[in-house]
């Protein structure tokens, strides 16, 4: 019997991918450059199943044109380019790379907050303009981390992980939001306590975005929202694009709304709002919270697993909609 075709749409490690070949007919892009919906669909056809990563849209025009397709594949947490229910619809099992990245994407989530803060970056371009002449006592004085609130917007995983760092590393006092509440028992070891979003917003000292993308989290933080932020506060957003009004936010930066800001994500990216690329106030990362080698790898090795499971009779371990499987 021939054995079933999948298409790993992602460049990604070759040992990785030689793991599905006992099992599969393999076609890989072995480039960095994503391909089209359009080359995306072409490519598709007679595939049982994708391994993708976050730009990747698979929607109900996609699925329609792909009926063979019956697992997709994330190597990414974050699946909001993927449309879950039209997948559920169709009988195609959808599986995401959640835990893996937890701890990896909080340290760089704290240290993308702590180089925002501590001015890192704006004072590196400083000297290595030259522009470093002479000690001054208040030279790129920025705020302090330990003990100043961290606000957290979005207690997941990866929001616990950091508020953890926070409460039990720096001495920080944490605030949080999210739709719910943590048990009390969950909220003690991070020394974590619930607050509306604008009284997060309003006493935060460091606020850092760590909500999943969807259509009620759009511009969560704009204009208003930023207003109501202290004028010391700095923002850090791990989440993505879409989250913050970039626009606003840069608008804000500039005249001095709140003192800084730390994005790893953005509207549109790779593209970055021209307004953002000019303020000094700001540290810019090209999406990269969940890149060490290691954690890269274990992502992949994840789809990869799931991938295998879905496709000869297994159960993946973090599908997202396991009712297909039930069928
Ligand atoms: C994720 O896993 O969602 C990261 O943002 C990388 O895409």
């Amino acid at each position: 019997m021939s054995k079933p075709s999948v298409l790993v749409a992602r460049k990604t490690f070759d040992d990785i991918v030689d793991r599905l070949r006992p099992h599969f007919e393999v076609e890989a892009n072995d480039s960095d450059t994503g391909w089209s919906q359009d080359e995306l669909i072409r490519r598709l056809q007679g595939k049982a199943g994708a391994y993708i990563a976050g730009g990747d849209r698979i929607d109900a025009k996609l699925l329609d044109a792909c009926p063979e397709l019956k697992a997709v594949c994330t190597m990414a947490v974050g699946y909001n380019n993927i449309d879950v229910a039209a997948c559920t619809a169709r009988g195609v099992v959808v599986t995401n790379a959640p835990d893996v990245l937890t701890e990896t994407t909080a340290d760089f989530g704290f240290a993308l907050m702590m180089a925002t803060a501590r001015r890192i970056t704006e004072s590196e371009h400083f000297l290595r303009r030259g522009e470093w002449k002479q000690w001054s006592v208040t030279m790129f004085a920025g705020a302090d981390v330990h003990g100043a609130t961290l606000g957290v917007l979005g207690m997941g995983r990866i929001g616990a992980a950091i508020a953890r760092r926070g409460h039990l590393g720096f001495g920080m006092p944490v605030l949080y939001h999210n739709r719910s509440r943590l048990p009390a028992d969950q909220e003690a070891p991070l020394g974590a306590q619930w607050v509306e979003k604008d009284e997060l917003l309003r006493r935060a000292d460091h606020l850092i975005i760590v909500v999943p993308y969807s259509a009620s989290s759009h511009h969560l933080i704009g204009q208003r929202e930023l207003r109501l932020m202290k004028k010391t506060a700095t923002l850090t957003n791990i989440a993505r694009g879409g989250v913050v009004d970039d626009a606003a936010l840069a608008a804000e930066l500039k005249v001095g709304t709140i003192a800084a800001a730390g994005l790893d994500v953005f509207e549109g990216e790779p593209t970055v709002h021209p307004d953002l690329l000019a303020c000094e106030n700001v540290v810019l990362t090209p999406h990269i919270a969940s890149a060490t080698i290691a954690t890269r790898r274990a992502m992949s090795n994840l789809a990869v697993d799931n991938l295998i499971a879905a496709l000869t009779g297994g159960a993946p371990t973090t599908a997202l909609n396991p009712e297909v499987l039930r069928k």
